[in-house]
């Protein structure tokens, strides 16, 4: 295992929403605060820094996972994606997003960054999930304001849409 000094900086080298990133870090700094202050990715956030809200929940090669309980050393090498990535810049929203703001499935918006990065890693995963398979998807976050049944209606609808897409023949097929 590489071995690394308390006492000096490293540098961890990543791609981030697809773009090659690099700053230097103390070993024990936590990816959620390197995102934010080492790259400025501050769209993801911090709650409880010990693993339970999900508030800063993104993707560490696709795989959602806590940035809290992650090292950024850990994902030198990797690639990570965040809430920033979700859509391109100042351009359209993803659908996910969009059914976030159809379904009203946000209110203060805390939690919000850290359940979209779970909900878009869950349902390339599963497509066709259950209202209970959501909502047990969905135990990983804690949301203060929603209720949840908003977010869980976005979740659903999101993959219905998807769905229908997959399915529906385009011109010249
Ligand atoms: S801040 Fe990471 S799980 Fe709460
Ligand atoms: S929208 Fe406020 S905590 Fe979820």
């Amino acid at each position: 295992m590489k071995q690394c000094s308390r006492d000096h900086q490293h540098t961890v080298r990543l791609t981030l929403n697809g773009a090659a990133r690099s700053a230097a870090c103390e070993p024990r700094m936590l990816l959620s605060d390197f995102l934010r202050e080492g790259l400025g990715a501050t769209g993801t956030h911090v709650g409880c820094e010990h693993g339970v809200c999900g508030a800063c929940t993104v993707q560490i090669d696709g795989v959602a996972g806590r940035s809290c309980l992650t090292l950024a050393l850990q994902v030198d090498g990797r690639r990570v994606d965040t809430v920033e990535g979700l859509c391109d810049g100042d351009g359209p929203m993803s659908d996910l997003q969009e059914a976030f703001k159809r379904h009203h499935a946000l209110q203060c918006g805390f939690c919000t960054a850290g359940i979209l990065m779970s909900c878009d890693d869950y349902l390339k995963r599963v497509p066709d999930p259950s209202e209970a398979q959501v909502r047990d998807m969905l135990s990983g976050h804690l949301c203060r304001c929603t209720g949840y049944t908003p977010i869980v209606a976005a979740v659903l609808e999101t993959a219905s849409l998807r769905r229908q897409a997959a399915t529906t023949p385009h011109p010249g097929d």
